[in-house]
């Protein structure tokens, strides 16, 4: 039994009320599915900036209806103080996921990436403060590593941030640390490393790679990479970070608890790698895209090279990521073949 097993058989036993903010999103609507299927109670809070009621239409589809009728969404936006005191209420854990994602949005449009970043998640950390639950797990980065050339990542050492978006994501650090040192509040910091899976976004200007990627290769349209192709990144399924929140939230260890962990396989794959990877497997799908990759420039704001040091998370939290890249590619590309 992992501890991630124990952990799922303690919460089926005694089910909890958990707030999922952003759950409209792609990491939001999956801790949902995974939290209702566990028979928990849960709020979820999204205002549509960037998530989607088809995601919520998914879940429901996926779960029982009892399941889902433990669900209570409400649509409000955490730039409100007042939508996210309501949203606290009762609640057990947080699982604060809501943000502006996207390294060039915040290039574009820095303020209101802050607004939600910076004062939206402010605004929820006082209301769970206030509402007394029992600890504030939120969605940080693995930009704030910024341009510390060491490889792999280790939590404490980071260099300067390089975008706005990653000027946020280490104010949320900083905020929930003082949280934490000043209230004695329980806050949790995942930094997320280039998560992929079902659901996420493949439409518009800012979405992530994988989905990107792979419905230009079903769409028979041009994939094009930044770079020389040798930037790389360490991908990590969805259900790994699924799992990190819920270890985290749900921890005891009082010196697991107000840290910052890295959340990632620990893998590095270079973007020509994983044109390559994505094609394959796709291949399987049974779509035989022809497609070569167009090499453009570097894109503003990006780092270079990224894999993390999962060993504080493996030894505080018990996480162990259950997906490799590959794992998690052939249990995503079926959902967008399916839903292009
Ligand atoms: N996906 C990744 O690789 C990755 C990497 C590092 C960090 N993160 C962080 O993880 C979190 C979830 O990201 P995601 O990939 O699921 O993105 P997403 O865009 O799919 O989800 C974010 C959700 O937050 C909601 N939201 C945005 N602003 C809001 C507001 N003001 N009020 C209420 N809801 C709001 C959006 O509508 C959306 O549903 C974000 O905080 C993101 O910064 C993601």
């Amino acid at each position: 039994m992992t501890r991630y097993d124990d952990t799922r058989a303690t919460l089926r036993a005694t089910p909890r009320t958990w707030l999922i903010t952003g759950v409209a999103g792609f990491i939001g609507s999956n801790l949902l599915e995974t939290l209702l299927t566990l028979d928990q109670t849960v709020v979820g809070l999204d205002n549509f900036a960037t998530g989607h009621q088809r995601n919520l239409d998914e879940v429901r589809g996926l779960v029982s209806a009892s399941q889902w009728a433990r669900f209570r969404f409400i649509e409000g936006d955490i730039r409100d103080e007042q939508t996210c005191r309501d949203a606290c209420a009762g609640v057990d854990y947080v699982l604060h996921q809501a943000a502006l994602g996207s390294v060039p949005r915040s290039l574009a449009d820095p303020i209101t990436t802050n607004a939600a970043n910076v004062t939206g998640f402010l605004n929820m950390l006082v209301a769970a403060r206030d509402g007394q639950v029992q600890s504030f797990t939120y969605a940080a980065s693995s930009s704030t590593y910024g341009d510390h050339p060491a490889l792999p990542k280790v939590e404490e050492n980071i260099g300067n941030p390089l975008s706005p978006y990653a000027v946020t994501k280490y104010v949320n650090e900083l905020y929930a640390d003082v949280f934490a040192r000043s209230y004695g509040f329980t806050t949790v910091g995942l930094r997320y490393f280039n998560v992929f899976g079902r659901r996420q976004d493949p439409n518009g200007a800012y979405a992530a790679v994988i989905p990107k990627w792979a419905a230009a290769l079903i769409d028979g349209e041009t994939v094009f990479i930044n770079g020389d192709g040798e930037t790389s990144r360490d991908f990590c399924y969805v259900a790994n970070a699924v799992q990190a929140n819920i270890l985290a939230a749900t921890v005891e260890d009082i010196s697991a608890r107000s840290q910052v962990y890295n959340v990632a396989v620990g893998d590095r794959t270079s973007l020509n790698q994983l044109f390559d990877l994505l094609r394959d497997g796709l291949l399987a799908e049974g779509v035989d895209s022809k497609a070569r990759p167009v090499y453009r420039d570097f894109r503003a704001g990006d780092v270079l090279h990224s894999q993390a040091d999962i060993g504080k998370a493996r030894r505080l939290l018990g996480y162990e990521p259950t997906h490799l890249l590959k794992e998690g590619l052939d249990e995503s590309l079926s959902w967008y073949v399916r839903n292009r």
